[in-house]
């Protein structure tokens, strides 16, 4: 009698053993073993800062970020001067910058003739940027989504004869400062039609920093029956804190390009409100912690990430640099 209850209870230990598996599984999702990350500090970063930066220090900042291991820095955005003018200098920044081999450099082009001038400035690879809200469209490129679509259809043609590669944005994925709520099927529909034109990537822009973990899978779960996962990346501005979790969340679905802004500099000129982009640092830091390789060496970004402060007199918004500089300090 005793055997067979100690028979009974060995098999209810290893039911309950394999469920507790199974379930932290699920909970957990499962990680990639790398993450590009895609830092766009001199971008999204300084577009927001009104006063104008100097050229040289943007070059620094590029050189400097460039020397992290960083694959991917997108440097300026070729748009009019009138609508954003710190980046009037973008040519100069992309002559002046030293191109590191194992480093991109794209730019912002939102129509034909951005994407000219980012081809003479040298640029070799760029980002064309719509939305999933018509207002935030209009506020932003003054056009609707569907004039946007023509006019990335122009950038596209002349990217392919160019050979240059395009990555696609769309702005608003889950909240927009104008409409509020965006459905992620407006999200898909949009990021689709990006696809389709031959974007390699589609970055998904929270661009007002609403989303949780809950409206974030959501939106992922719409995009990915018309995406491949791996050809979607995210972009979390921090307004509500949120950005980190909503990252994790996205890694659990499998995506592994994450756009993020050294110090977490950022927000959108036409996205009021929108605090800065989550800190490269950050991000570094929570993936240094699952065990996820990015090629990036994390001191070499908090150096960078004080660097930038300095000259802007502001405290970086990272709370891994905050606590690191600090330490440094006793
Ligand atoms: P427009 O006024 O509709 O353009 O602007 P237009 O074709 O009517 O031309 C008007 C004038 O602009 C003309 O000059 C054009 O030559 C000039 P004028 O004859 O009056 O002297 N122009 C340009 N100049 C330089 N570069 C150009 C260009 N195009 C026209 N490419 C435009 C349309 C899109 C240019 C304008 O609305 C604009 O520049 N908007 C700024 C958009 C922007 O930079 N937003 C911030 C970046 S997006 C973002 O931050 C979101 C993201 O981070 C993701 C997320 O967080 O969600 C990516
Ligand atoms: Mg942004």
């Amino acid at each position: 009698m005793a055997a067979v209850a100690a028979v009974y209870k060995q098999i209810l230990l290893n039911l309950l053993r394999r469920f507790r598996h199974n379930y932290s599984t699920v909970a957990a999702g499962s990680l990639p073993s790398y993450v590009k990350i895609v830092e766009v500090g001199p971008r999204d970063g300084l577009q927001n800062e009104k006063e104008i930066v100097s050229t040289n220090v943007k070059v620094e900042l590029i050189n400097r970020l460039s020397e992290t291991g960083l694959s991917v820095v997108e440097a300026t955005s070729f748009v009019s001067p009138k609508w954003v003018p710190q980046m009037a200098d973008n040519k100069d920044v992309m002559l002046a910058i030293t191109k590191y081999p194992n480093v991109n450099y794209p730019v912002l082009t939102p129509n034909l003739k951005g994407f000219q001038a980012a081809v003479e400035a040298g640029a070799q690879e760029v980002a064309i940027f719509g939305a999933a809200s018509e207002t935030f469209s209009l506020k932003n490129i003054n056009c609707r989504i569907d004039e946007s679509l023509q006019r990335f259809e122009d950038v596209m043609k002349a990217a392919k004869t160019a050979s240059i590669p395009v990555r696609g944005y769309v702005s608003c994925v889950v909240g927009c400062p104008y409409e509020g709520k965006i459905e992620p099927k407006a999200v898909a529909q949009v990021a689709k039609k990006m696809y389709s034109m031959g974007c390699y990537e589609i970055s998904l822009g929270d661009t007002i920093g609403v989303g949780t973990p809950g409206s974030m899978r959501a939106m992922l779960e719409a995009v990915m029956q018309e995406i491949p996962t791996d050809r979607l990346a995210v972009h979390c501005h921090d307004t509500y804190g949120q950005a980190l979790a909503n990252i994790l969340t996205a890694l659990q679905m499998g995506i592994c390009v994450v756009d993020s802004s050294v110090a977490g500099l950022g927000g959108c000129p036409y996205a009021k409100g929108a605090s800065g982009n989550v800190a490269t640092e950050d991000v570094v830091y929570m993936l240094n912690g699952l065990g996820i390789e990015t090629g990036v060496n994390i001191e070499k970004v908090i150096t960078t990430a004080d660097f930038i402060s300095k000259y802007l007199r502001k405290q970086p918004s990272s709370k891994v640099s905050l606590a690191m500089l600090g330490k440094s300090k006793l």
